[in-house]
């Protein structure tokens, strides 16, 4: 163990065994480091190290407290099992939510998609207006799959970034994540095999395994970690799973991210099993602690595992376009997305490059950060002052999701029906779980900036919230 996980280690003891209590100031980075012996930049890892945990936050110039209501555990299934789900049944239940949530006059923190105003960046749209001026960009049929050469290079350079050896031939360029994702289960199964996924998930998986007639097995959230890797273990001996699809960093709808040694242990057993992995990586450049948390991808040393991600959470997601790493399955990818979507936005990609190759992209990714965190942050605290005794936070340092627990014997369901009729859009835990037991939980947005509008949602939520607790 590093001398930085083991001083968060021995806090995390400390705040759970209830020697450290909600809201109780932590020594300063310097009083640490004259305590403990360890220099300052091991003390600030640690420390950094629990924030991300969501175990302890900080406040700007008055430094680092223990959390509060907001729960140090991720909820997770009362009785915690590898399940089959033999036959999915999800879709109807997602268009119908997608449809309620669409008119504008909806409040929207059922939203699965960041406050557009802090996306479609200036300068992106001006390119865009230069390149839609020139006739020429209209008649390129270059960027056919696997897309445009130049997006793809830089794509590539990307992962090399991050120590993941990557040529833009491993590369296709897709209709955004979903599409990616969509084209790499399609690509690595056939109607009636095993996949498995996490327990409460992106309900995009749960729909295109309804699609492609797959039978899904399920491990439930482990409440420290966020994965089980016994569980995950348990269920690769018990079924012939051919797939795996997950979500490790900044998780949709939850938002924990999963430590290195777990990844590490999980690329392990995929080897040993020799089982895929299908990565949904969508809010991999919305982490606000620290260095960007590795992918799986990093950890893959035998080409199991298919990269998906894209721009929509970063730049718009009108815009549709996004990646697999699909390195040996390029080519079965591209013969896919020739039967369906042909190619992504051409226009879209060369305006990419140009974005991209300018240095425009990562300037974007810093204020959108910190502007995501600061909102997220103001959500927060408002929730931790008002909401219900019984509730729960669980607020993690990424993405701008906050995901709050009611009490057992509140249906989220029945949450979002009475406040869609006040035009109001909340995400339930039905959304994202088919495990009965999992139905009291939330998902709310809170990339949008604290309005009159947004605050007047809150407190419907939460008024209505007591109500249904008496
Ligand atoms: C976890 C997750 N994966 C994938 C997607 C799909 O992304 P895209 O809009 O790029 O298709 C979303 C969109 O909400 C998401 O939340």
């Amino acid at each position: 163990m590093y001398k930085s996980e083991q001083l968060a280690y021995n806090i995390k003891q400390l705040i759970e065994n209830g020697s450290l209590k909600a809201n109780e100031k932590l020594p300063s980075l310097r009083d640490q480091v004259d305590r403990s012996g360890l220099s300052l930049m091991t003390v600030l890892n640690a420390y950094q190290e629990l924030e991300s945990q969501g175990l302890i936050y900080s406040i700007e110039k008055s430094g680092y407290f223990v959390a509060g209501i907001f729960s140090p555990l991720i909820p997770s299934n009362p009785n915690p099992t590898v399940a089959l789900n033999a036959k999915v049944k999800i879709n109807s239940l997602v268009f119908k939510y997608l449809k309620s949530i669409q008119p504008s006059e909806v409040v929207p923190l059922g939203s699965a998609f960041p406050n557009h105003q802090l996306l479609n960046p200036p300068k992106l749209i001006q390119i865009m207006g230069q390149l839609t001026r020139n006739r020429q960009n209209f008649e390129q049929n270059n960027n056919l799959p696997p897309g445009n050469f130049e997006l793809r290079k830089l794509i590539a350079q990307r992962y090399c970034m991050q120590g993941i050896p990557t040529q833009p031939d491993d590369i296709v360029i897709t209709s955004g994540c979903l599409d990616a994702l969509n084209l790499s289960l399609q690509a690595l199964t056939k109607a009636g095999d095993y996949i498995l996924l996490q327990e409460t998930i992106f309900y995009g998986a749960w729909q295109i395994a309804e699609r492609l007639g797959l039978k899904v097995v399920t491990i439930p959230e482990h409440p420290q970690e966020g994965f089980d890797i016994e569980a995950f273990e348990q269920a690769i001996q018990t079924y012939p799973i051919k797939v795996c699809w997950f979500m490790l960093n900044c998780h949709n709808p939850i938002g924990f991210t999963v430590n290195e040694k777990i990844k590490f242990q999980i690329a392990k057993l995929l080897h040993e099993y020799q089982i895929y992995l299908i990565e949904d990586d969508v809010y991999e450049e919305l982490f606000y602690r620290g260095t960007k948390p590795l992918s799986m991808k990093y950890f893959d040393q035998h080409n199991l595992v298919l990269h998906c991600s894209s721009f929509s959470k970063t730049l718009g997601s009108t815009f549709r376009i996004g990646w697999v790493y699909a390195g040996k399955f390029s080519e079965h990818i591209q013969h896919l997305q020739l039967m369906s979507t042909i190619s992504a936005n051409t226009l879209m990609q060369n305006a990419l490059v140009e974005f991209i190759s300018n240095h425009h992209y990562e300037k974007h990714l810093r204020v959108l950060r910190r502007n995501l965190e600061k909102n997220k942050r103001i959500f927060f605290e408002y929730f931790k002052k008002n909401l219900p005794a019984g509730c729960e936070i669980h607020n993690y340092a990424g993405g701008y999701f906050l995901w709050l627990t009611l009490p057992s014997h509140i249906s989220s369901m029945t949450l979002y029906e009475h406040l869609i009729q006040q035009n109001i859009g909340v995400a339930p835990s039905q959304l994202f779980n088919v495990q009965h037991a999992q139905k009291n939980h939330l998902r709310i947005n809170c990339s949008f900036a604290w309005t009159k509008e947004i605050e007047m949602a809150v407190k419907q939520l939460i008024k209505y919230m007591s109500k249904l607790q008496n």
